[in-house]
């Protein structure tokens, strides 16, 4: 996680503080890495990779509401890609139930590149 982020910096956006929600949703990331790090059973990463998906969603609609009142239908890509990525993250989920699948950890350090990204950049301009 970028210290700006840690900070709470670039999260305000205006007049909207998504801080707290990116707050709640990198703590929701950090629980995911670390009981897929020490091992834990599958149903505590899947269950901590619901938890993620729950507050990511929450987020973005919440932000998805704020892009609609404030700026109109131009931010259609941008909450396209919201929708992109709660998709992946609930078949990171379901890929956990496959015993065939490989290992998760690529596709976890890919939801953390892309979370802690999304929030760092001023995306809404
Ligand atoms: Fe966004």
């Amino acid at each position: 996680m970028t210290a700006a982020l840690e900070r709470g910096e670039s999260m305000s956006l205006a007049g909207a503080d998504f801080a707290p929600q990116h707050r709640e949703i990198l703590d929701a990331l950090d629980e995911v890495l670390s009981v897929h790090r020490e091992g834990a059973a599958l149903d505590r990463v899947s269950a901590a990779l619901q938890q993620l998906a729950t507050v990511t969603q929450r987020h973005f609609e919440t932000e998805d509401r704020w892009l609609a009142d404030t700026t109109g239908a131009s931010h259609a890509p941008h909450i396209q890609v919201h929708r992109h990525i709660l998709d992946y993250m609930m078949c990171v989920r379901r890929d956990l139930e496959c015993p065939d699948c490989p290992c998760m950890l690529p596709q976890l350090r890919f939801l953390d590149y892309w979370l802690t990204t999304h929030f760092a950049q001023s995306h809404y301009t």
